[in-house]
């Protein structure tokens, strides 16, 4: 039984001799009972015009729509008590196959069984891994002229009669066209965002919005590749002034000659996020691709050689690389590696076992002898942010191979190794300028240790406040860091080598082997 009460029935009437399908009547009789839509489009419809034949007494009215039995329904209407009713019948009968005048077919055929097998078939054959399925559906902009326009039909029946109803309550096609396929398509399937767009049509109708009659609505834009998006549409519909629109358009909407055609199905599942740490044993390697004037300069980077099999094990689309820092192309990175995440964007697998992951990390350390990796696991997009959390108070240890200008000897240098908390101002670096702001920024070096060569040579162990600039605290940088090595030790000096002992951030968590 259709949950409509007797004042919906002049609406219902209107409706469908307008042209509108089984489906928006409801819509527009603001029914907002899920399974109301599910039913057969058929069975509604039938369900309808026994419903408007109907007469006022309740007792009837229930006796002339079961619904399970559709065909003693059409008889009883056709041999129904008057001439007009026969005819208003057969009427409609041969409306049951038109195009819906409001939804362009989109609640009628491009709404059932056979629609969801297509979107399921194409989510299928991306084998896609997933829990929870999201469906959406792009409409053209078009159904909101029209839709305005019924509404405007039935607006004038309502206000006749007195009744109250708010736009804001009628179904919207999009609503109800989830409605019925949402169930439809779960069935085939279990979480994969389906965007199921459907196609523009009607080109003409297009022209009765143009520069004369809502002059600032739409405004060609460099990048769009038609001016009648829907939020233009659905904006300009909201400015116009119903006897404007009516002078413009035919209200109901005139009967389409087609039905909207669907345009393609995207799959798109939300990003899986892998964290874990990499160690970086080469120093001609840069963190990223290195690109000047649109001409790579190295071969290869970190990022891509981590994300290389990590794509291919996630059936992933592509990547965004982060991590708690960067070296510099010349810099290696020991110890336990630098903690780094990446988004993989959308991937079709979303799960790998302790094993698989085992094996992912393995076929990413034997891919190269330039990078290794430990810890890779799969983490929330909430967890990645622990790792950019509070990174300036992190510590990092390094140790560079210094070169002095003067002969120097082992003792010479040893009073470096009771320095501790030593506080820099740091000029922003020339040779980051291109890409920094300007400023000075306060760095501490907590402790220092060295490690005596020969007469030019030692190592220097720091460890330091995050974002402090080795290479320029040894050479100074012209002086814009100060105190530096060289006023230290009253010599030129200069770095030759760097390395990262530790990057002292406690996220991903370690993971055991
Ligand atoms: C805009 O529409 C009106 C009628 O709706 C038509 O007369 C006019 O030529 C159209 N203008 C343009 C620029 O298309
Ligand atoms: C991730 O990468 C995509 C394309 O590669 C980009 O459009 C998007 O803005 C990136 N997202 C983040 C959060 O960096
Ligand atoms: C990969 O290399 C890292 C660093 O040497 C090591 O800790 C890890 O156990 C290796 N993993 C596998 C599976 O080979
Ligand atoms: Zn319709």
């Amino acid at each position: 039984m259709l949950p409509l009460k007797e004042k919906d029935k002049p609406i219902v009437q209107k409706l469908l001799s307008a042209g509108c399908c089984a489906r928006c009547v409801l819509r527009f009789c603001c029914v907002s009972v899920q399974a109301a839509y599910r039913k057969p489009p058929q069975d509604t419809l039938n369900e309808l015009q026994a419903f408007i034949s109907s007469t006022e007494n309740p007792k009837t009215q229930d006796s002339a729509s079961p619904p399970e039995d559709p065909p003693s329904k059409r008889a009883k209407l056709e041999a129904g008590p008057s001439e007009e009713d026969a005819a208003a019948a057969v009427k409609l009968k041969d409306e049951e196959s038109r195009v819906c005048v409001v939804c362009l077919g989109i609640l009628q055929d491009l709404c059932g069984p056979a629609q969801a097998l297509k979107v399921s078939e194409t989510v299928k054959a991306e084998k896609y891994e997933f829990d929870t399925l999201v469906l959406s559906v792009s409409l053209p902009a078009q159904l909101c002229v029209r839709e305005h326009s019924c509404w405007l039909h039935v607006k004038k029946e309502l206000r006749e009669k007195s009744i109250a109803v708010d736009r804001d309550d009628l179904i919207q096609v999009k609503e109800a066209f989830k409605w019925i396929m949402q169930g439809l398509v779960a069935k085939e399937l279990g979480g994969v965002a389906v965007v199921t767009r459907v196609g523009d049509r009607n080109e003409e109708e297009k022209e009765l919005f143009n520069a004369t009659t809502c002059s600032d609505c739409f405004k060609p834009t460099k990048n769009k590749q038609s001016v009648f998006t829907r939020m233009a549409v659905v904006k300009a519909l909201e400015k116009i002034a119903d006897a404007k629109f009516l002078k413009h358009y035919p209200s109901p909407p005139a009967q389409p000659t087609s039905s909207c055609i669907p345009q393609d199905v995207q799959c798109l599942h939300m990003s899986v996020f892998v964290a874990g740490r990499y160690n970086k044993f080469c120093r001609s390697l840069p963190q990223t691709p290195w690109v000047i004037d649109g001409e790579r300069r190295m071969e290869s980077s970190v990022e891509e050689l981590i994300a290389a099999p990590v794509l291919s094990s996630f059936r992933s689309d592509g990547f965004n690389f982060s991590s708690s820092g960067r070296e510099d192309v010349d810099v290696r990175t020991l110890g336990n590696g630098r903690p780094f995440a990446m988004e993989l964007l959308n991937p079709h697998r979303s799960r790998l076992s302790r094993a698989e992951m085992k094996q992912l990390q393995e076929t990413i350390n034997k891919s190269s002898d330039k990078i290794r990796v430990r810890d890779l696991q799969i983490v929330t997009r909430e967890a990645m942010s622990r790792m950019k959390e509070g990174e300036e108070e992190k510590t990092k240890s390094y140790t560079a191979l210094i070169w002095t200008l003067k002969p120097i000897q082992r003792e010479d240098i040893t009073f470096i190794d009771d320095i501790k908390d030593l506080t820099l101002d740091q000029k922003t670096p020339l040779r980051v300028l291109h890409r920094r702001a300007l400023a000075v920024r306060q760095r501490v070096i907590h402790s220092m240790n060295t490690r005596f060569l020969d007469s030019h040579h030692f190592y220097l162990g720091l460890k330091t406040q995050a974002g402090t600039y080795i290479k320029e605290f040894v050479h100074g940088d012209f002086g814009r860091t100060k105190p530096n090595l060289c006023e230290l030790l009253r010599t030129d000096t200069d770095i030759l080598e760097l390395d990262v002992e530790s990057v002292d951030v406690d996220w991903p968590p370690s993971i055991p082997e």
